[in-house]
Formats: structure tokens, C-alpha cells, sequence
């Protein structure tokens, strides 16, 4: 193999991700493989890429098997600016805080709801139906579709991490489109007060959202905003399933939980990575990536740069965070960070109200398959 080349997914078989990451910044922080697909893993080289929109695009989002053009995420300045501006409205500080009451009920409800000192699958039972309620509040999606929004939800994502059968899964995502345009035609006859009807009403801009567009901003929010958050609180409790201790000490000090809820972030990256692909040839750490390249920006391996941290793969419940990628950063930096942020502590702050322990079940939790996201898709714990 050529200097500086590397094979990614073997090493990452063989090694785990842990050791893999561990690997790349010893040996390859800015690496190469085979198919000329770039991965910057140093926490200076991931974050000037993402702060240089202009020579790293991110039409390279689109694709990845999900087979759905999102507005957005796929989008480069100045179509992104104008984009983005629409939905930055339903995400300021103000909604953020309208929001609060709503979901701590939410959070407090499921946690209410859990059996105390049985074994329970805590996906299932809290950590994704939360952000699916809140996403599906936010749309107006009547109550009596949650269930039918949770399984869409999953299945688009399981587009890309399950074994489910190509035709199933394009069932699924029609019957999507098929619900979303009607919801939108019917926001637009009959406006609300939530997204959807605010993203049919747009036309102060010169952009004017068709309903194919609209289709597709809900379910990158869907996407975007409920796996990820399932992903941060499952990986959050899988640390703390270990060390009942930290559990105490959360119960004790409940102000230390929006610290362990970044620590989270930083160790656990619910999103592990972004791709982007290089307008021209850039000089990043050293060498140069080429006009056309693609780079995998590894934020997961960023959050866990050692030239940053101190210790970076050990969880500390009360770590001096500094800044992670977790989120990204630069001009897509997620939208729907506070509003992750919002739910994780809402769910944690509920948990530790009510529970003096929690332990593991017997059966041992299923990781999501190597890919994007990483977190559970079922953790048995027992709550005490
Ligand atoms: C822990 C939870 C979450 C994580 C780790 C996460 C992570 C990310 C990351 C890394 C990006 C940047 C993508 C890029 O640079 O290409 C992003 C963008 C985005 N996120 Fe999140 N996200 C989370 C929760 C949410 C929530 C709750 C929502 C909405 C309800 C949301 C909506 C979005 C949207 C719309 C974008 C695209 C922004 C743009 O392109 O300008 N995310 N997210």
C-alpha cells in the first residue's frame, strides 16, 4: 500500500473503532484509500474543511443509498443561505424555550412509564420515542400517526444500516412522500401554527418551496433530527450503565448532566462523519487534496484528537469539554443542535429524578451496524 494509504474498512474491521481511530492519528491523520477517498481525522484538518464551504462541497452529501434529495444539507451558499435561513426560524432560541415545557412533560411522561427494577429495552421504551414525538409536534403531525412517524423514521434510516429487503424499503419511503405531500397540501389549504404550514407559507424570499421540496426538508428532518438524538442519549446511558458511581453523582449534582451530555457528544459521536468533495486542489495538513476528490471528514476521530485531549478515549463524567465537532461546524452546523441538546437533558433530568440506579439487563444491547450513525438500536437496562 502506498504511503499514507489506507484500507479503511478492514483496518476498521480488524481494529475496532476505537483502536482504528487511535491508529489514524499516529500513523494517518489526513489518509487515502484505494478509491482516492480522502479521511481527515485531525481536529484542525476536519475543521478548516468544514469552514471552507466554497472549496469543499457538500453536494457530496447526496447519495450514501438514502435516495432522497434533501434540501439543505446537500446545498452549498448562496442557495444553502436562503434555505437555511427558512428553517433557522423555527429553531431560535425563543422556539427553543417555547419548546422546553412540551418536551420535559414528554421526557417525564416516558420516564414515568418505565417499570421500576425490570428489565427494559430503553430505545424502545425512551430514547427513541422522545425525539420522534418532539419532530412530529413540531410538524404538526396529528398524534395518531406517532406510530406510523416512528416507523417511517426508522426505516429510512435502516435504508442504510439493515438488511431489509430494497423493495420493502422503497415501500416504506413512498408511502413517506406520499404522507408528507399530503400533509403539506393540507397546511397550505388550511395553515397552523407549526413547520410545515411556515415552510408552505414561505415567500418573502425569492425562493418560493414547492411540495416536493417541502417533502423533502420533512424528512431530512426526520433523518437528521431522530436517530442522531436516540443515538446521543442510548450512548450516553451505555457509559453510565457501567459505572453506577457517575450515576450517583449525576443524582447528586443533575447540573453536571449537561457536561456529560457533551462528554457524550465528544466520546460517542452520534454523527461520525460528513463527506465533502474538494472545487479544487486545497493544502490541508501537509498534502494536497485534488479537484473532484472526495474526503470523509471523521468527526468522530476529530472529537478524539489526542493533540486536544488529554485521555481522549476515556469518558470523564466532568471533563473541561472545550469545543467538539460533534455538530459539525461552519456553515451546516446543525440547526437542530439545541434542540438535541434540549431533549438529552430533559431525558436525563428526568431519569436520575426517579431513579436511584441503573444497571444493565441481562441481554447484551445491538450496536447499529458500521456506517454514519453509531449508537443502539435496542439497550436492555434496569432502572431501579
Ligand atoms: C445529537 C443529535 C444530533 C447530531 C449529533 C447531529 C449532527 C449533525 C451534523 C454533524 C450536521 C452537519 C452536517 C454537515 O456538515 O454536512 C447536522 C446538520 C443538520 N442537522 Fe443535526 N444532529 C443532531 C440533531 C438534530 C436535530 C434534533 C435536528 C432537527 C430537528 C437536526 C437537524 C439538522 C439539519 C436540518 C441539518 C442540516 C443543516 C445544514 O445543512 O445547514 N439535527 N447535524
Amino acid at each position: 500500500m502506498a504511503d499514507g494509504e489506507i484500507d479503511l474498512r478492514a483496518g476498521f474491521a480488524a481494529l475496532g473503532r476505537d483502536a482504528f481511530i487511535a491508529r489514524l492519528h499516529a500513523e494517518t491523520p489526513l489518509a487515502r484509500n484505494a478509491e482516492g477517498l480522502w479521511v481527515a481525522s485531525r481536529f484542525d484538518d476536519v475543521r478548516a474543511i468544514l469552514l471552507d464551504h466554497r472549496r469543499f462541497s457538500s453536494s457530496a452529501m447526496q447519495g450514501g443509498g438514502l435516495s432522497v434529495p434533501f434540501p439543505l444539507l446537500t446545498d452549498d451558499p448562496p442557495r444553502h443561505t436562503v434555505l437555511r435561513a427558512l428553517l433557522a426560524k423555527a429553531f431560535t432560541p425563543a422556539a427553543m424555550e417555547g419548546m422546553r415545557p412540551a418536551i420535559e412533560r414528554m421526557a417525564g411522561d416516558l420516564a414515568d412509564a418505565v417499570p421500576r427494577g425490570e428489565e427494559v429495552d430503553i430505545v424502545a421504551r425512551l430514547t427513541s420515542p422522545l425525539p420522534v414525538a418532539v419532530i412530529a409536534g413540531m410538524m404538526g403531525v396529528p398524534a395518531a400517526r406517532t406510530a406510523d412517524f416512528r416507523r417511517w423514521s426508522n426505516a429510512i434510516l435502516g435504508i442504510q444500516s439493515s438488511g431489509a429487503f430494497a423493495s420493502e424499503r422503497i415501500g416504506t419511503l413512498m408511502e413517506l412522500r406520499g404522507y408528507f405531500a399530503e400533509l403539506a397540501a393540507e397546511r397550505r389549504a388550511a395553515p397552523g401554527a407549526d413547520l410545515v404550514s411556515a415552510l408552505t407559507r414561505v415567500s418573502d424570499t425569492a425562493e418560493r418551496l414547492s411540495d416536493d421540496q417541502i417533502v423533502g426538508f420533512c424528512i431530512l428532518l426526520m433523518v437528521a433530527g431522530n436517530e442522531t438524538t436516540t443515538n446521543l442519549l442510548g450512548n450516553l446511558l451505555n457509559r453510565l450503565a457501567d459505572s453506577p458511581d457517575e450515576w450517583a453523582r449525576l443524582r447528586a449534582e443533575p447540573s453536571l448532566i449537561e457536561g456529560a451530555v457533551e462528554e457524550s457528544l465528544r466520546i460517542d459521536s452520534p454523527a461520525q462523519m460528513v463527506i465533502r468533495r474538494a472545487t479544487e486542489d486545497v493544502e490541508i495538513g501537509g498534502r494536497t487534496i485534488r479537484a473532484g476528490d472526495m474526503v470523509m471528514v471523521y468527526l468522530a476521530s476529530a472529537n478524539r484528537d489526542p493533540g486536544r485531549w488529554d485521555g481522549p478515549s476515556s469518558f470523564e463524567l466532568a471533563r473541561e469539554v472545550g469545543r467538539h465537532v460533534a455538530f459539525g461546524q461552519g456553515v451546516h452546523t446543525c440547526i437542530g443542535a439545541p434542540l438535541a441538546r434540549l431533549e438529552a437533558n430533559a431525558a436525563m433530568q428526568a431519569l436520575v429524578a426517579r431513579f436511584a440506579t441503573l444497571g444493565r439487563g441481562a441481554a447484551r444491547g445491538q450496536r447499529l451496524g458500521m456506517g454514519l450513525l453509531y449508537g443502539f438500536r435496542s439497550l436492555p437496562v434496569v432502572l431501579g
